[in-house]
């Protein structure tokens, strides 16, 4: 889970209050959630193609692998046990996000970030200390308690302006931050999570050299910086105000936002988070909401877009480019070394989405990266069909394996700029205020199960489909490009209150969309000038 963090519409109210220290350690802290995230991501791929961590824990992987002559090579990696170790965080982090939310709202964000950071904590000190499978695993689950927890997903709309931001981490983060620089701060924690995979590769790349073998080890342990840091970190912060004014601690709540604004005068901007608190209490049921037939368009897309988001295929790279690349044949370095470049091209293309969304569109990217990883998935296909064939017997040329390399991080940037930050936050925009909460469920659950489908099964078909499964996933891609074409319509610039107008207008979603929805209808709660 990853993304988020952008501003929809511009134009926030500036209120007044700075950066004060508090929002910065606050951010930093926050931060650590979404590098944390990321970490865990990026690690295990390369621990998973490392010599001694297969010896020692999936020994009949480790000889399959070595025995180059009798086995496919599309098979090598093939294990249950072997992707489980990878995949079981998504579970964990699925189950763990409902109990998440309860906390939150019984004890507050702050008690959430306590609760993930420890979970991250005990599950890096398991990992790093594993002597048998049921420690890595147990390990991994309790990494994902801890995705869990941090990175709770939650809306939060600036009643200011039409803008809305979606925050696929600390709302902490932004319940904190000022207005105008709260659209940065979250793009900075949509960035955290790529520079996390980044890191977790580099990490890999190092520790991998390390004699004895043990360097695994340090790679698993070292998420225990990042979650020590949250832990403390969040002795020491103030809960938020929305938190505490959702706990119905009126006086408090402004106490604190004087507090972190470093100012008395927040009466405004108290206002109006008082008022969208009063609001999202109005909202008595969002899943009947979301059922009904005028929110057809909404249901699909958070169902629709965090499915296809899985379906690109990003996380085969994400989890397992060490994995793949040695799969067809790179050296332990070298797969190591290629693993660091897709990350760096992962972070840098995120940077591009973060600068062109708001300016060119959702469309135009959805499209472009759609086509661009198509044509790359194809030619990957390509290559391993004419080098491996379907026994996959054969070795790769230099120039061969940069071509190869050179086409998985076109592929990497098409989807960093476009399905990666778009898959939250184009279901996030087009939910209003009656469906959000349970549009956002919906989109993160779907998101959490197929990431957890993909990992889990990807090695398994690698072995059966052999070139095919690159031709797989193109199909998917070619399959929700079109989909966007004919069913995405541009949300760019569109304030959520004329979001109907825009169903609306739509050749196919028209008809679901009734004309009071868009004349101006009474039963529908609009969240004040929100978007
Ligand atoms: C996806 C993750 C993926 C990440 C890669 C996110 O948008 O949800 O599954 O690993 O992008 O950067």
């Amino acid at each position: 889970m990853a993304g988020g963090g952008v501003v929809v519409q511009g134009g926030a109210k500036n209120y007044e209050g700075g950066v004060t220290s508090f929002v910065l350690v606050t951010c930093l802290v926050a931060a650590m959630g979404g590098l944390l995230f990321g970490y865990d991501l990026g690690i295990s791929g390369g621990v998973t193609s490392m010599d001694q961590f297969l010896k020692d824990f999936f020994p009949k992987v480790y000889r399959k692998q070595l025995n180059k002559g009798h086995e496919s090579a599309y098979c090598k990696f093939d294990s249950q046990l072997l992707t489980l170790f990878t995949s079981s965080l998504y579970l964990a982090a699925l189950v763990a996000s409902f109990f998440a939310s309860v906390v939150t709202r019984m004890y507050g964000r702050k008690m959430s970030m306590t609760v993930g950071g420890i979970s991250f904590l005990i599950g890096a000190i398991i990992n790093g200390a594993a002597v048998n499978i049921a420690m890595l695993i147990i390990g991994r689950l309790m990494l994902g308690v801890g995705v869990g927890f941090a990175n709770q997903v939650k809306h939060i709309c600036t009643h200011e302006k039409p803008s809305c931001i979606l925050i696929v981490v600390p709302v902490y983060l932004s319940e904190m931050a000022p207005a105008k620089v709260r659209g940065a701060l979250n793009i900075g924690f949509q960035m955290a999570i790529t520079i996390g995979i980044l890191i977790a590769n580099l990490v890999n790349y190092g520790t991998a050299k390390i004699s004895g073998g043990w360097g695994w080890r340090v790679s698993l342990a070292l998420a225990a910086v990042p979650a020590i840091l949250m832990t403390v970190g969040s002795f020491f912060l103030p809960d938020t105000p929305n938190s505490i004014l959702e706990r119905g601690h009126v006086d408090e709540a402004k106490k604190m936002l004087q507090k972190i604004r470093g100012t008395p005068n927040v009466d405004e901007e108290f206002q109006d988070l008082y008022d969208a608190s009063e609001a999202a209490k109005q909202v008595h049921h969002p899943w009947t909401n979301i059922l009904r037939g005028r929110y057809r368009p909404q249901l699909t897309m958070c169902t629709l877009i965090p499915f296809f988001q899985q379906f690109t295929g990003i996380n085969v790279i994400m989890f397992y480019a060490p994995v793949l690349f040695k799969t067809i044949g790179f050296g332990a370095e070298a797969s190591l070394m290629s693993a660091v470049i897709t990350g760096v091209v992962n972070v840098v293309a995120t940077l591009v989405s973060v600068f062109s969304v708001d300016k060119f569109g959702r469309r135009i990217l959805f499209l472009e990266g759609g086509v661009q990883m198509f044509i790359c998935q194809c030619l990957v296909g390509i290559m391993l069909a004419l080098k491996f064939g379907l026994r996959g017997e054969g070795t790769l040329t230099k120039f061969d394996a940069d071509f190869v390399l050179f086409l998985i991080c076109a592929y990497v940037a098409a989807f960093a700029w476009s399905w990666g930050p778009l898959g939250w936050l184009v279901p996030s925009e087009v939910c209003a205020l009656e469906i959000r909460s349970a549009g956002q469920a919906i989109n993160v659950s779907t998101n959490m199960i197929f990431t957890f489908v993909v990992g889990q099964v990807f090695l398994s078909m690698l072995c059966h489909f052999k070139f095919g499964l690159f031709f797989f996933f193109a199909g998917f891609v070619a399959v929700m490009t079109v989909f966007v074409f004919y069913m995405v319509p541009e949300t760019r610039n569109v304030p959520i209150e004329e979001m109907n107008r825009m169903w609306k207008a739509h050749w196919f979603w028209g008809k679901y969309i009734p004309d009071e929805a868009v004349i101006g209808s009474s039963n529908e709660i609009q969240p004040n000038k929100t978007a």
